[in-house]
């Protein structure tokens, strides 16, 4: 059985569905912020706290789990910056006490949610894994401190982990049954298509003078399916005897401004979307693109869907499910 930590959010769900193809599933989530529908009813579902020890461990003692795929995490850097003690407490503190109850029921294999917030801002055209770190949010330290600890944990203890650095997750499930729902919301895709359907005034363009072609930021937006198969050749690849700890890069390594994403909206809508040029939001780097080579190299992944695909997927859902 796999235990899947932070199953009903966002991406967690997504990756749940696809496993349960495969594996017996444990879901735990304390539903924060994810849903309770969003589940694969495949899965068994426990509502519990990663950081609540007992609880654990008596989850641990009752069932069969042979590695932990970890999602359950705050994720917003704005947010980080304001409130850092949430993130260090939800992010490190809880995720300790995840990775204590493993060692102790000796479940050494974890598939962890890292991102691409742990490079900070380099100024390089495509980042590989060899870059250096510098995180420059709360978000993005804590990521990089349980990759530490999980390094650490490895050379101690029969321990073995795979870190997926994720760029932007966006889209939906083909099946238009599970999608992005944040709340509130703050990603640029939903946020775009939210407005394309008139459910708001206006999409805000944090920075139209960033060092880029068009003057806004440019992001790698990467398929929520296409990271769940990631997952699942990363956990097959660490349930291996021979297999050896990683840390990954998940992005299409292919970057697009503010702006085009709002064409490419505009363009798979059929609308026209109202938009105003805004200051910056503090902490956003002007270019944030994957070199994803070492994961193809590896295991042989190759991201699927086009950003028009992400997109029409993330529309489609939207359509079928909010509005
Ligand atoms: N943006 C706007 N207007 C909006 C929302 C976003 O202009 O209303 C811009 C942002 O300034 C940024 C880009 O659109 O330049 C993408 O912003 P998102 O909020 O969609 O995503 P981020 O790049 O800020 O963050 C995402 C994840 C983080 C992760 C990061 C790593 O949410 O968890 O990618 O690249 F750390």
């Amino acid at each position: 059985m796999i235990l899947v930590a932070g199953g009903a959010g966002y991406i967690g769900s997504h990756l749940v569905k696809e496993l349960v193809e495969k594996e017996e599933v444990l879901v735990l989530d304390n539903l924060s912020t994810g849903h309770l529908e969003s589940v694969d009813e495949r899965a068994t579902f426990i509502q519990a706290d990663i950081g609540d020890f007992n609880h654990l461990d008596t989850i641990f003692s009752e069932y069969p789990i042979r590695a932990v795929m970890h999602f359950a995490a705050s994720s917003l850097v704005g947010e980080s910056v304001i409130d850092p003690k949430k993130y260090y407490a939800n992010n490190v503190g809880a995720t300790l006490n995840l990775l204590n109850v493993m060692v102790k029921h000796r479940v050494g294999r974890m598939i962890f949610s890292s991102t691409a917030a742990t490079y900070g801002t380099p100024n390089i055209e495509y980042i590989d894994e060899s870059v250096p770190l510098n995180p420059i949010n709360p978000y993005g330290k804590s990521k990089r401190m349980i990759e530490e600890i999980l390094e650490d944990y490895a050379k101690a203890y029969d321990f073995r982990f795979v870190s997926l650095r994720y760029f932007n997750a966006a889209g939906a499930h083909e099946s238009s049954v599970i999608g992005e729902s944040h709340e509130p919301e703050t990603h640029l895709i939903p946020i775009v298509l939210e407005q394309l359907a008139g459910f708001r005034e206006k999409v805000s363009i944090f920075g139209t003078n960033y060092d880029t072609p068009d003057g806004t930021c440019i992001r790698d937006y990467i398929h929520v399916t296409d990271l769940a198969n990631a997952h699942i050749l990363a956990l097959d690849n660490l349930l291996s005897s021979d297999s050896k700890s990683a840390i990954f890069n998940l992005g299409n390594g292919q970057g697009y401004s503010v702006r085009e994403i709002i064409e490419t909206c505009e363009k798979v809508t059929g609308l026209q979307c109202i938009v105003e040029n805004c200051e910056k939001r503090p902490g956003d780097p002007a270019r944030l693109v994957a070199s994803a080579r070492k994961i193809e190299q590896v295991f042989g992944w190759k991201a699927e869907h086009n950003l028009e695909e992400i997109i029409e997927s993330a529309w489609n859902w939207h359509r079928e499910k909010r509005f």
